[in-house]
């Protein structure tokens, strides 16, 4: 099978300039269901100047940045730019997403620093030896059942398992519960357009909110030591603003994990001997885990709204503009990174912005990056290699870089 992840040639200035005279609609889901989209943001990165998209998939159009130092410098602490409106497209100064101010990652200045303290003991690693665990356990039992089957979609199997099974950790779901929710989770994500349980993925993901709408009242009367507990003890936060930070983990907990767990596979399919090479030298496990996260980069953009008129890439934009960072046409820029379409195991350095950069840097981070290195380390015990049993089907989104389907097949030790 080729593989479409090969260096191809350098783009030529024509190539470059031919890009910037026609500009689709960058927020059309359908250019990023295709490999050609890696070609298109690289071209547009090389040319590094801020790419105007008409209305269509945003009410009133929005500003695009490609370039690893262009989306660094939109999304850093100093930049006069605000998540209040949203940080998806679609969202703006004139259509604004009504969780703005309420919701960690659309929130900010001081209610954004607060909110971030309450949910960060939850998420960061530093007391978390029993999430460790617990990652490791969850992981353990989805690649058993993975390796024993011998081919597997990853994408519809491992991939969403483990995000699902932590983030119900996290939040406090009863054992009880959990399957349940890990099913609604799984379907309200998975990115298909298929039923479950005669509900759709959106009405699917309400009927999640409405059940931490009833965990919540639970646990005002008997709170626990979770994340749904923490944030009502605070006192200053009413249930819908409980709600839509349980959301904001739920959400940044599965959307994009899912993807670069199934990713992992793929990447690791891309590099013959890969595993061998991680048996002989574990120590790669650390370098491997971020280049997992910058190959795949799950995360496909973030938007932000200028709070004044500021110089973008050479051109100046006035207050109010949405600029939106395409993270992986930035972890592909091939003056950061050499040979950007390759997975390299021992890649150093690597700055990826796969996780984003500035005060809204994903809070999940550590988590993430705990669950790829648990999976890692149980794959190069139980299997020697990955292949490939037929090509990635990519979903069809403009928010997440993630995959429909992944067959492969886990040759066992
Ligand atoms: C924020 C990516 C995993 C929770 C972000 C942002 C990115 C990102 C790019 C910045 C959004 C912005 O600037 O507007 C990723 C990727 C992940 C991952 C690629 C996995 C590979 C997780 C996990 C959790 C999580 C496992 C929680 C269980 C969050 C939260 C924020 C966030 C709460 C908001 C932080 C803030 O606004 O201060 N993530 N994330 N993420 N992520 Fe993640």
């Amino acid at each position: 099978m080729t593989n479409p992840f090969e260096d191809e040639d350098h783009t030529s200035p024509r190539r470059a300039r031919a890009a910037r005279e026609y500009v689709p609609d960058l927020g059309n889901p359908d250019l990023y269901r295709t490999d050609a989209r890696f070609a298109m943001w690289r071209d547009y990165a090389v040319a590094d100047e801020p790419v105007w998209s008409e209305p269509g998939s945003s009410p009133h159009g929005f500003w695009s940045v490609f370039s690893h130092e262009a989306c660094r410098r939109v999304l850093a602490p100093s930049a006069p730019f605000t998540s209040e409106y949203g940080m998806m497209i679609g969202f703006d100064a004139e259509t604004p997403d009504r969780a703005g101010g309420r919701m960690l990652v659309v929130t900010d200045g001081d209610h954004h620093t607060r909110l971030r303290r309450l949910i960060t003991p939850f998420l960061s690693r530093t007391n978390a030896t029993t999430l460790d665990q617990f990652i490791d356990a969850e992981v353990r039992k989805c690649l058993s059942e993975a390796v024993r089957a011998g081919r597997v979609d990853v994408a519809m199997t491992v991939g969403p398992r483990l995000p699902a099974a932590v983030v119900c950790e996290i939040l406090g779901v009863p054992p009880n519960d959990r399957e349940r929710l890990v099913e609604l989770t799984n379907h309200a994500f998975g990115g298909s357009d298929g039923t479950f349980d005669k509900m759709t993925p959106s009405e699917a993901h309400s009927e999640i909110l409405m059940y931490f709408y009833e965990l919540v009242e639970r646990r005002r009367s008997a709170p626990g030591d979770d994340l749904v507990s923490t944030l009502l003890s605070d006192g200053r936060l009413s249930v819908q603003d409980v709600l839509f930070n349980c959301d904001n983990v739920l959400i940044g907990g599965n959307e994009t994990t899912r993807h670069s767990i199934t990713g992992c596979f793929h990447a690791l399919s891309t590099v013959p001997g890969a595993l061998d090479r991680l048996r002989a030298d574990p120590a790669l496990i650390r370098t491997a885990v971020e280049e997992v996260i910058r190959w795949t980069s799950p995360a496909m953009h973030v938007l932000r709204v200028a709070t004044e008129e500021v110089e973008v890439s050479g051109r100046v934009l006035p207050a109010g503009s949405p600029v939106v960072a395409w993270l992986p046409a930035a972890n592909r820029d091939e003056r950061v990174f050499p040979h950007p379409q390759r997975f390299l195991l021992d890649r150093q350095p690597n700055k990826h912005l796969g996780f984003g950069n500035g005060p809204h840097h994903c809070l999940g981070a550590a988590l993430a990056r705990a669950g790829l290195a648990a999976l890692l380390r149980v794959l190069v015990e139980q299997v020697r290699s990955i292949t490939l049993t037929g090509p990635p089907e990519w979903l069809r989104s403009n928010l997440t870089q993630g995959y429909l389907h992944l067959p492969v097949e886990l040759d066992p030790m």
